[in-house]
């Protein structure tokens, strides 16, 4: 007990030593750093901080062009039919009462074609963007190849085509296994279940999310969009006059006169990594 004692005594007494030792040792080495590499140590913390706080915001708005290179047909490569039908054939409140068969099976078959497609180098590109900006896509694509892409935050305006929907509350949205939702597979109310996908005459959700997200834009860039569809077209004025906006598309849609776009009249696939190139070059964040 008493050797316990007394070998805790010289411990404690050799910590004390220790501690006022290095203590006095890291002192002077404070006092030699202080005027040089400790200031700059406390500059380069500064520095990165505020880096972050300002990461310049960009806002990317895309529609059906952007997934067409990954075999995903736009409406407007095909006369404004969708693989074929008429739009109030197939994506219509009055649709799906009229003939929920055939609106149930035309998506099933958009829900394969999608499962079976890929990201493009749009996508990726970005995906890529993220690494120096504080990047939020709003796409008004219903197939999920952005978060396939790698993009770590994407509003869709329209819905999403993987997941389903009770055909009583819209807010009820679940997984599905496979491709397809079968007539008779119904949601926790009781109600046949559809996919989860804004209709033509259905409220958007989403667009005063988006229409907040375009407001607080520092630079935008619009992709693959026919500006045809509203209220998504709409969001472009929600953008404030002086930031930067480049559009992207084979064929650029007419534009609002107010509106100074910078056009990339190229594929989604060259453009978008070009621009994307130029921007992770670009000296904005400084
Ligand atoms: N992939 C999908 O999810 C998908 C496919 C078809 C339609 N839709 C739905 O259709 C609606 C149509 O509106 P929209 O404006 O998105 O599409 P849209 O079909 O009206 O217009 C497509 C636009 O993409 C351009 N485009 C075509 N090929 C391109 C390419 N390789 N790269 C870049 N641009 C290209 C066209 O010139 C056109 O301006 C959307 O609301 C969307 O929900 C979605």
């Amino acid at each position: 007990m008493k050797s316990g004692l007394c070998f805790s005594g010289r411990f404690f007494y050799g910590m004390i030593f220790y501690v006022e030792t290095q203590y006095f040792a890291s002192l002077v080495m404070f006092k030699r750093l202080k005027n040089d590499s400790v200031a700059k140590f406390r500059d380069t913390k500064y520095c990165v901080s505020t880096k972050i706080k300002h990461m310049k915001k960009i806002v990317v708005l895309t529609g059906a062009g952007i997934s067409a290179e990954s075999g995903l047909k736009t409406f407007r490569d095909s006369d404004g039919l969708w693989e074929g039908y008429n739009i109030e054939d197939v994506a219509t409140p009055e649709a799906w009462h009229r003939n929920p068969k055939l609106v149930q099976d035309f998506y099933n078959e958009r829900r394969k074609n999608v499962l079976d497609a890929k990201p493009n180098a749009a996508h990726y590109a970005l995906a890529k963007l993220e690494e120096k900006y504080d990047v939020t896509i709003i796409t008004q694509n219903i197939d999920d190849l952005h978060e396939r892409g790698g993009s770590a935050k994407v509003v869709h305006l329209h819905g999403v085509i993987t997941r389903s929907q009770s055909s009583k509350n819209p807010a009820l949205t679940y997984p599905i296994d496979g491709w397809e939702i079968k007539m008779g597979e119904v949601c926790e109310l009781g109600s046949q279940l559809r996919a989860h996908v804004v209709w033509f005459g259905e409220a958007v959700p989403m667009i005063e999310t988006a229409a907040e997200i375009c407001e607080q834009a520092d630079i935008f860039i619009l992709v693959g969009s026919s500006l045809a569809v509203y209220p998504a077209a709409g969001l472009v004025n929600y953008v404030p006059r002086s930031v930067t906006k480049y559009i992207i598309d084979p064929k650029i849609p007419q534009l609002s006169h107010r509106d100074h776009f910078i056009k990339i009249e190229e594929k989604a696939s060259v453009g978008v990594p070009e621009l994307v190139a130029q921007l992770m070059t670009a000296d904005f964040n400084d």
